[in-house]
């Protein structure tokens, strides 16, 4: 498939399971349509990547802030913004169990892509054994290449439908912002359930649309074995966190302002990233120029889909 065949088939797919009213469920060859363009698009972004890469909108609260620079002293000045660093300490945080709770115990992200916030995670809970999951092949080698250590971080290809482990092999699984691609949300479920050792924990972040979110809370509330906890809803610490990335000043703008390009280039690619990171969730429009640019065909809107709450969903195997 050409790049603009994957974009195409991805943004369908997306579309297909994110607003589907009555049937959001894919099986079949439109399922595995979506999921061979979904490894393709984050294979390429891998193709691409410069430095630390955290492919999540992030998210900013003060208190969560300050906690993680407690633990991890200058934890966002280590080449990124910290604002995905946050999101991933909140993952672990709204688990209810204490961190020396983790030792020894083993830990799943399903869809860590480059593996840096299983990596930032591995730094707070050094006795803990992670592993990384995703369907990006080029993800995982690029984490093992870069990140892996030993039985502490490692990285393994899968898929979240079917995840490679047996059952109640993993204390904790962790799914950071990658269900929204998931074509059988039930079955990812139902594979959570299946590795979770009784008494462990799933804690589950995504953004959603107003369908998906119903979708998810029947599911959540219906899967055989899983107990739902808390529910927290992020959606403004996340904007707070957007926002912050789009000023003038950002570690974002001074990144991009280091890449070489012509300064349309560098336009469009701000215009580009920040509708990927969210930008249209935190209220960006773009400007004269872009949809100048968008009228004669230059730059894709990329407005993406409604997107109405991104949220923590907690719970626990029974
Ligand atoms: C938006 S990125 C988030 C990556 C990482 N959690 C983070 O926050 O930086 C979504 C990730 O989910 C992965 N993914 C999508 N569908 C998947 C599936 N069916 N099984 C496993 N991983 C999947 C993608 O390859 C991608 O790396």
């Amino acid at each position: 498939m050409s790049t603009p065949e994957i974009m195409t088939a991805f943004s369908t797919g997306l579309a297909a399971i994110n607003l589907d009213e009555d049937a959001p469920t894919r099986r079949g060859p439109e399922a595995e349509r979506l999921k061979r363009a979904s490894a393709t698009i984050y294979d390429l972004a891998v193709e691409r990547a410069s430095g630390h890469e955290l492919w999540n909108w992030g998210m900013h609260d003060q208190e969560v802030a300050d906690e993680v620079e407690r633990l991890l002293p200058g934890f966002g000045r280590f080449g990124t913004d910290g604002f995905s660093e946050q999101l991933y300490f909140q993952a672990l945080r709204g688990v209810p169990a204490e961190f020396a709770e983790h030792a020894g115990r083993t830990v799943l992200e399903v869809g860590c892509g480059p593996g840096e916030g299983l990596n930032f995670l591995s730094r707070l809970l050094p006795e803990t054994r992670f592993i990384g999951l995703d369907l990006s092949e080029r993800a995982v080698r690029r984490a093992n290449a870069l990140l892996s250590r030993g039985d502490q971080l490692r990285f393994v290809h899968g898929d979240a439908e079917q995840l490679p482990f047996d059952d109640g092999a993993v204390d904790l699984v962790i799914n950071v912002e990658s269900s929204h691609t998931y074509p059988d949300l039930g079955r990812f479920l139902q594979e959570v359930a299946r590795v979770l050792r009784p008494g462990g924990h799933f804690t589950h972040i995504d953004v959603f649309t107003r369908q998906r979110s119903a979708h998810f809370q029947r599911l959540a509330t219906s899967t055989a074995g899983l107990e739902p906890v808390h529910e927290v809803d992020l959606s403004e610490q996340v904007r707070a966190a957007i926002r912050r990335r789009m000023a003038p000043d950002s570690h974002f703008h001074r990144a991009l302002a280091r890449e070489r390009m012509s300064p349309l280039a560098r336009r469009i690619a701000a215009h580009s990233r920040t509708v990927m990171f969210g930008g249209v969730f935190a209220g960006y429009r773009p400007d004269r120029t872009i949809r100048l640019l968008h009228r004669l065909g230059v730059v894709p809107w990329m407005r993406g889909l409604p997107m109405r709450s991104y949220r923590q969903h907690v719970a626990v195997r029974r």
